[in-house]
């Protein structure tokens, strides 16, 4: 599944500004990820950044002329510099170069790109892209730490391999966490200062070193909240089973494998969490003792048989706590989902839980829920997963109990 969510950028309008620096070739690729989102994007170039990728290959991504000088008589009134910015929601620097966020902290307004910014009325992102020294240098930190104060969003910069061979701070980040980060930027902050813990994905339950038991959930809802959460500005702790998902930007993770492992992570992180979500299809059972060497198929021997234990209920085990977070459950049922749901709410005694209706939720890319909760049953459309993991997080949102801001 990408990372983008259909649609989630539409609507909004981008000024995109690349400066000179080896990372203007991940533009290209950010530029489709935010067309892709809806974004419309006007791309602005300084002379340096057309020295690294040509306007040609820009104006075909962005399906827009870009413009590189302050001098373009394409605009009626010859004032590029004001009408560029005039219906932008963002201007977003990638890559900034030392040279750029230096003009830029001083307040200089000395070719297009610059007085643009200077000219600006919205908010005006950098996505810082040199050298280790460079970064280091006390100047860039200077003028990187008055720009914001300025109120200057920073994204990044990365750490890593970098073009001259060295390794260290400075790299820019990859158009992928760009992209999640200009997204997260425009996301209302429902959940800031609020801390968010949730189990994704299934667990697998060793039969001997090679076998085990385990399930068909994907871990795509779980992962796409962990993202809606993060985006509403929560900090969020994913605790994940075997998945082939890659963590969303700005998560904390940890991986699992059995139910076991999963409760034992749940309880030592949940001690200062304001919302719990269990979304992983934990297995509520595993071999008694599995087998420490693979299990050999003999003629002469008997097929195994396996005798079964009761895993830990973490959702219940959470909702039990004294002092218990927000605790919302999922399910997935066969058949009966409404009867099912609410039976399984006041069972685990959450205030919320969410059903998938119908079997069909597994691996798919999309998901039709209903809401249990004391008050009665909402049924949401379905819905793309990732789509539908803001609406639940606003959901929830909507119903924390404020006394969560003060334990
Ligand atoms: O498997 P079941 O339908 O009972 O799952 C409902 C909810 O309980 C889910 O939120 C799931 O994450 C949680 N659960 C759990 N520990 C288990 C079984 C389920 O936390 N052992």
């Amino acid at each position: 599944m990408a990372t983008v969510a259909p649609g989630e950028l539409a609507g909004k309008h981008l000024v995109l500004g690349l400066t000179g620096g080896i990372a203007c070739y991940k533009i290209a690729e950010l530029t489709r990820l935010l067309t892709k989102a809806g974004a419309t994007v006007q791309v602005v170039m300084t002379d340096a950044a057309t020295q690294f990728i040509t306007p040609v290959t820009m104006q075909a991504l962005s399906g827009r002329p870009v413009y590189t000088s302050q001098w373009d008589a394409r605009i009626a009134n010859n004032m590029p510099h004001i009408d560029l910015s005039r219906e932008a929601d963002a201007i977003v620097i990638a890559p900034a170069s030392t040279d750029f966020l230096a003009r830029l902290a001083h307040g200089m307004a000395d070719d297009l790109l610059s007085t643009l910014c200077i000219a600006r009325d919205c908010p005006l992102l950098v996505v810082p892209a040199m050298n280790r020294q460079m970064w280091q240098n006390p100047a860039t930190q200077r003028n990187v730490a008055q720009l914001r104060a300025d109120g200057v969003e920073v994204l990044g910069p990365d750490s890593g391999p970098q073009a001259c061979g060295e390794v260290g701070d400075g790299r820019m980040l990859e158009p992928e966490a760009t992209y999640e980060a200009i997204a997260s930027f425009f996301h209302p902050k429902l959940l800031a200062g609020r801390r968010l813990l949730l189990t994704a994905g299934p667990t697998f339950e060793p039969l001997d070193p090679v076998r085990g038991i385990t399930n068909r959930s994907s871990g795509k809802m779980g992962f796409s909240l962990a993202r809606a959460a993060q985006q509403a500005g929560a900090e969020v702790h994913l605790i994940a089973g075997p998945v082939a998902l890659d963590t969303p930007w700005g998560v904390y993770r940890e991986d699992v494998q059995t139910a076991q492992q999963m409760h034992d992570a749940v309880m030592r992180a949940v001690a200062d969490c304001d919302v719990f979500i269990g979304v992983a299809a934990v297995a509520d059972w595993r071999v008694d003792h599995a087998s420490p060497q693979k299990i050999k198929k003999t003629a002469d021997k008997p097929m195994p048989t396996f005798t079964f234990v009761e895993n830990p209920d973490i959702l219940a085990a959470v909702a039990k706590l004294a002092h218990p977070p927000f605790c919302v459950g999922f399910a997935a049922e066969s058949g009966d989902l409404e009867l099912h749901g609410e039976e399984k709410r006041v069972r685990k005694n959450v205030p919320l839980l969410i059903g998938n209706l119908g079997p069909l939720t597994f691996g798919l890319d999309d998901n039709e829920v209903v809401l249990f909760e004391a008050s009665g049953a909402t049924k949401l459309p379905r819905a793309d997963k990732r789509a539908l993991a803001g609406t639940l997080i606003a959901e929830i949102a909507k119903r924390l109990p404020d006394t969560s801001l003060i334990r």
